[in-house]
């Protein structure tokens, strides 16, 4: 690979999306949100009437999902479905749709050829171990199920209960799926945010990606762990 990637990993809520976007933004890289991708075209499937467990009828969306990620906003078909991608609805559909073999080959494919040639931070639950297994920084960043589930309920406003009912099944399906499941790649290094600042988390891994950017290239990094 000739171009810096940092990778993060890990459960939903554990607040990858912000301290992504944060880290991308201090080191000048491009920012990939694979989540939005697969909550795209899950988008797609819901409007097209195909069901998350349709196997057949989601492999054949996949050649006509036309997704483009322009910085904050995500388009399907060349409309803005940013704020319609992030709905219980599409949460729960989601991990169903991310299942499916062929509809993770297309959007892996969609990762690898997204700004070609630039550095890139990347978050998502497989970018470390399939989508950049030579990813120069990889990250697993991880929180306690009370500690994500009370996080997502105050952005969202909703019931925190509920909210961690829906994670465990959403984090069960992640992880339990035959393709790709989340796991943490093979040295990553795992930060737990419990108790952490955005800001401490976000300077963490700038010492990490300075330190990886140091060391030899194909070196794998060397920052400690705090798990
Ligand atoms: O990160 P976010 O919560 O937006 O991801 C939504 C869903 O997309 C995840 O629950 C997971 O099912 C799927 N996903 C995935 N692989 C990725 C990123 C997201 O399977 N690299």
């Amino acid at each position: 690979m000739d171009r810096t990637v940092i990778a993060i990993d890990g459960p939903s809520a554990s607040g990858k999306s912000t301290v992504a976007r944060l880290l991308a933004e201090r080191l000048g890289y491009r920012f990939l949100d694979s989540g939005a991708m697969y909550r795209a075209f899950a988008l797609l499937a819901r409007r097209r009437g195909v069901a998350g467990d349709d196997e057949e009828g989601l492999a054949e969306l996949v050649p006509e999902a036309r997704i483009e990620l322009r910085g904050e906003r995500v388009l399907l078909d060349g409309e803005d479905v940013s704020g319609e991608i992030r709905t219980p609805e599409i949460d729960r559909l989601v991990s169903q749709v991310a299942r499916v073999p062929a509809v993770r080959r297309g959007m892996v494919a969609r990762q690898r050829a997204a700004y070609p040639g630039e550095p890139l931070v990347v978050e998502g639950r497989d970018i470390g171990s399939v989508v950049f297994p030579d990813a120069r920084v990889k990250v697993f960043l991880d929180a306690s199920p009370e500690e994500r589930a009370r996080r997502r309920a105050r952005e969202s406003h909703r019931d925190v209960r509920n909210v961690l009912e829906e994670q465990r099944e959403r984090d069960e399906r992640d992880s339990r799926r035959a393709h790709s499941p989340l796991v943490k790649a093979a040295g990553a290094v795992v930060i737990d945010t419990t108790g952490l600042t955005l800001e401490e988390v976000v300077e963490r891994l700038l010492a990490l990606t300075r330190d990886a950017l140091r060391s030899r290239p194909g070196e794998p990094s060397t920052g400690s762990s705090s798990s």
